[in-house]
């Protein structure tokens, strides 16, 4: 007998996968917010849409992960909130997902032809990021958006709380967009000293604005920012979102080299004991030389490093997606501070 899974997601990621889901599982429906169901539960093809909390009243072995990425926080909501064992989020459908993408872009032009049309809402968004993403791409950008959430990684914020165990700390958020990221941290550690740095001048402008709060502070210049910092998160920085989502080979636009300078720049501000945070990236910090320094730490029953599409040092997609590391410890010495 198959086991049973649901899909999360009911857009064309997750329809997209639905026969590949349907060889290995009996699939119960997707998954998606609890927007308006007064109406009973709308379908795709022979499938219900179920809100979030249906997975409290039905049975289930897997929740298949058939989206674009997790800035939407369905996944936290999920664990946290609905007592989803991450074990049972299955992320692996996600390089099918790319494989389906890669097929998209074979299709004879055909504009009856419903996957002609899928295809095309899909390159279409990817042409718009592609574009943006040659615009920037001299200018030192890791990730190009500057999405961002207030408490965004309840998860690993809360993990990070528990660990370090007191307060009164240096964090640094590397990438911290419009400052929502260090407004979200002073929740968990409310004597720290906090600072956000972001490359986009007008992101900086905006959280400076936003800001009263003086133990927070936003720098333009990383140089200014210091060191010596207990944390440091690069959330959601360390990728081109969602140009990389499917690519084969990520080396023309966000390639390892560069993924590989931010790491030792970040490393620069980490002193001995302290923490790189990384969540969201294109690469496995573990396939570094910098992470000789660090030793990964597990965070319980959280055991995926984000949805980004993850390549390898040679900047081929990997075939196995599943990295779950995204806490690191610096256990030696720090070497002597430089920039990219
Ligand atoms: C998607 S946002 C993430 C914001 C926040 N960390 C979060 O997860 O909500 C990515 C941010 O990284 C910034 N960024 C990209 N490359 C950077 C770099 N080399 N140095 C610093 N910030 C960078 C962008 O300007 C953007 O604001």
């Amino acid at each position: 007998m198959k086991q049973k899974a649901f899909i999360l997601g009911r857009g064309i990621f997750a329809q997209a996968i639905v026969p590949q889901v349907k060889k290995s599982y009996e699939i119960l429906g997707f998954l998606n917010d609890a927007k308006d169901f007064t109406n009973g539960y709308p379908k795709i093809g022979n499938y219900n849409v179920y809100p979030l909390e249906k997975v409290k009243d039905m049975q289930y072995d897997k929740i298949i992960f058939g989206m674009g990425d997790r800035s939407n926080g369905f996944v936290d909501r999920l664990t946290i909130q609905l007592g989803v064992d991450t074990k049972k989020i299955d992320y692996n459908f996600l390089n099918i997902k790319n494989k389906v993408f890669a097929l998209f872009k074979k299709l004879k032009n055909n504009p009856k032809d419903i996957f002609y049309r899928m295809r095309i809402k899909v390159i279409n968004r990817y042409a718009r990021s592609s574009f943006a993403n040659k615009k920037y791409n001299k200018q030192g950008y890791n990730q190009i958006s500057n999405q961002t959430a207030f408490d965004r990684y309840p998860a690993i914020f809360g993990f990070m709380k528990s660990t370090v165990k007191f307060d009164g700390i240096k964090i640094l958020s590397f990438g911290c967009s419009t400052g929502e990221e260090c407004f979200s941290i002073r929740k968990y550690f409310e004597k720290s000293k906090i600072a956000g740095y972001d490359i986009s001048e007008a992101n900086i402008a905006k959280a400076r604005q936003k800001n009263k709060d003086s133990a927070i502070q936003f720098f333009n210049d990383l140089n200014k920012a210091g060191s010596e910092y207990d944390i440091v998160f690069a959330m959601d920085v360390l990728c081109r979102w969602p140009v990389l989502k499917c690519k084969e080979d990520s080396s023309d636009i966000y390639s390892f080299e560069q993924f590989n300078k931010s790491i030792e720049l970040l490393d620069n501000h980490v002193k001995q004991n302290g923490y790189l945070v990384i969540f969201n990236a294109n690469y496995c910090f573990t396939d570094t030389e910098v992470a000789k320094k660090y030793e990964p730490v597990t965070i319980p029953h959280f055991l995926t490093s984000g949805e980004h599409t993850k390549f390898s040092s040679n900047n081929r997609v990997l075939e196995n997606q599943n990295y779950e590391y995204s806490v690191f410890k610096k256990v030696t010495e720090p070497r002597t501070a430089g920039r990219i």
